[in-house]
């Protein structure tokens, strides 16, 4: 079958990048829609996706899976918590936008986080905006299978009403005082006119999109949201997306995986990480999830580190000086104060502390100059702190050492289409799609 013309319809109707999905993707993709359609025939089948729009939606479904649940990550909605206290301290209605919203979990999940936040159910304005009516009108419906509760929720009984004994079966449907807070809406978020006559929003979510998106629509998204965010507004984006927003005039808020970011010429009030709820409450309903229990706040020297500044986490990351680097840290995990050096990088660069974690790369470099994932970090430390040629040139000796090295991959594809090598951008992202066919990836 060729997958041109439907990899062109997709790519017209919502800007989908083939590549991210691969060409078995996306013939899994069209097979599954063309069963879902009854039929075996693709030139009958695109005539129909001509004349049906529910038959493209399908299409787009298979494609673009709306895979999501509530507080999907869980680390931003600590940060929006915190945000939105601030706005109300300022008597200022917050405005927030998910988009794309897919089933509606990330919608729901902001309100909640808003109530949970003091807000009284008028007290903000929430739009959730997908392309899908089928999973639009999945979200309206409110009722979610436990596939929905993945991270721990101890608001969940405060915010559901739980519809059935066995756990297996049960649904959790979404109180109608939450449920009435979000606007949904039916929208392509690509489209120069998306939106255009809304006010700009203070918190935007538009998670898990972009990395579907080919240039000319990613390139939209980035208009659009320019357009959408307040000055001092906050984007949260998905992990492997935050780089492409760096180099776009934005800068990283410094909370540790909240993936968020606002514009370089801003300074919102950004509170230090916030006050985690005291009991392990039971997890998400009907799931049994065991987490290490949280950590009280530490308050930060400023109270209230701005945009670009550094919220404090829960546990403070010890120095380098307390880190002993064994030799060959990644491939015979040497351990200091039972943590692997490399491990103790990962999560001073989670915190922030980005100079710390470069300097226990190097250290690690310098016991064994052949570790990938020492070059890795070092690299993520150089975009963070926007040192693009330097990265690049880290990321290409992990990938050297390592060419199996998915996220090197992601990476510096990502910094190619940022420095405006397309080509070069293509050529690391079929290697890594070439990986992901054959199984090869690693986290
Ligand atoms: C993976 S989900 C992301 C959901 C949510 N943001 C999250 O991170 O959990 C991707 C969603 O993008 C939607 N989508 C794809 N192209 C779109 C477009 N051009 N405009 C609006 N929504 C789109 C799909 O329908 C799907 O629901």
């Amino acid at each position: 079958m060729r997958l041109e013309p439907f990899a062109d319809l997709l790519s017209e109707a919502i800007g989908l990048d083939p590549a991210a999905l691969g060409e078995r993707g996306l013939s899994r993709a069209v097979t599954a829609a063309m069963s879902r359609a009854g039929t075996a025939d693709p030139g009958a089948y695109l005539r129909l996706l001509s004349a049906s729009p529910q038959a493209k939606g399908d299409l787009i479904r298979e494609a673009v899976v709306p895979e999501t649940w509530f507080f999907r990550d869980r680390e931003p909605f600590w940060l929006l918590r915190e945000r939105l206290r601030t706005l109300k301290r300022r008597g200022t209605t917050p405005r927030l936008l998910s988009a794309p919203c897919a089933t509606g979990e990330e919608a729901y999940s902001l309100a909640i986080t808003c109530l949970e936040a003091g807000l009284p159910p008028g007290g903000f304005h929430l739009t959730a905006v997908d392309v899908s009516p089928e999973s639009l009108a999945v979200a309206a419906r409110g009722r979610y299978g436990r596939n929905s509760f993945r991270e721990d929720m101890p608001e969940a009984d405060r915010h559901f009403i739980r519809q059935g004994d066995d756990e297996r079966t049960a649904v959790w449907a979404v109180r109608p005082e939450v449920a009435a807070t979000v606007d949904f809406l039916q929208a392509n978020i690509v489209s120069e006119r998306f939106l255009c006559n809304e006010k700009p929003f203070d918190i935007i979510f538009s998670r898990n999109f972009l990395i579907y998106l080919n240039k000319e629509a990613r390139k939209r998204l980035m208009a659009n949201i320019g357009r959408l965010l307040a000055p001092d507004g906050i984007l949260f984006v998905g992990h492997s997306e935050i780089l492409s927003f760096l180099s776009e005039g934005y800068q990283a808020v410094r909370h540790p995986r909240a993936f968020a970011c606002c514009r370089e010429t801003a300074r919102p009030h950004v509170p230090a990480a916030p006050p985690r709820p005291e009991s392990a409450a039971p997890a998400a309903p009907g799931v049994t999830r065991t987490r290490t229990p949280p950590r009280a706040a530490r308050p930060s020297p400023s109270g209230i580190p701005a945009c670009g500044q550094r919220a404090p986490d829960h546990a403070p990351p010890r120095s380098p000086a307390d880190v002993s680097t064994a030799p060959a840290a990644s491939r015979t995990p040497g351990r200091a104060g039972g943590e692997n050096p490399l491990e103790m990088a990962r999560r001073l660069a989670d915190h922030g502390e980005l100079a710390e974690a470069a300097a226990v790369c190097r250290r690690c470099l310098e016991a064994d100059r052949h570790n990938a994932e020492a070059y890795f970090l070092l690299g993520l430390v150089g975009a963070a702190e926007h040192r693009v040629q330097e990265a690049r040139a880290l990321f290409q000796k992990a990938l050297y050492l390592e060419p199996g090295h998915a996220a090197c991959l992601t990476h510096l594809a990502l910094i190619h289409e940022q420095l405006g090598d397309a080509a070069r951008a293509d050529i690391y992202r079929q290697r890594l799609r070439r990986l992901s066919e054959t199984g090869g990836t690693r986290p």
